[in-house]
């Protein structure tokens, strides 16, 4: 099995929900077989990070995003790859 280089947690409570982290999410699955990361990558939800007026909240690497949209999530995934 190949070893997971990346951990992406997206929050998945109602509050990030309700300000659109689904397109987050496709988003992010999207982009991570356009770069051939998939296999590679840890990706999932988590249940609220108790931070919801500043969401969606991501974590990529124990790095914490706030307030992201499908292209910071994609932008802030490509700085961790390249850290
Ligand atoms: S619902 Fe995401 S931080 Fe609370």
């Amino acid at each position: 099995m190949e070893e997971k280089i990346l951990n992406i947690t997206i929050c998945l409570g109602s509050s990030c929900f309700s300000r659109g982290n689904k397109d987050i999410v496709d988003a992010i699955q999207e982009y991570l077989e356009d770069i051939e990361m998939k296999e590679k990558t840890n990706f999932k939800g988590g249940h609220c990070f108790g931070n919801c007026a500043e969401g969606p909240i991501m974590i990529v690497n124990g790095k914490t995003f706030k307030s992201v949209n499908p292209e910071t999530a994609i932008t802030a995934i490509d700085s961790m790859l390249n850290a």
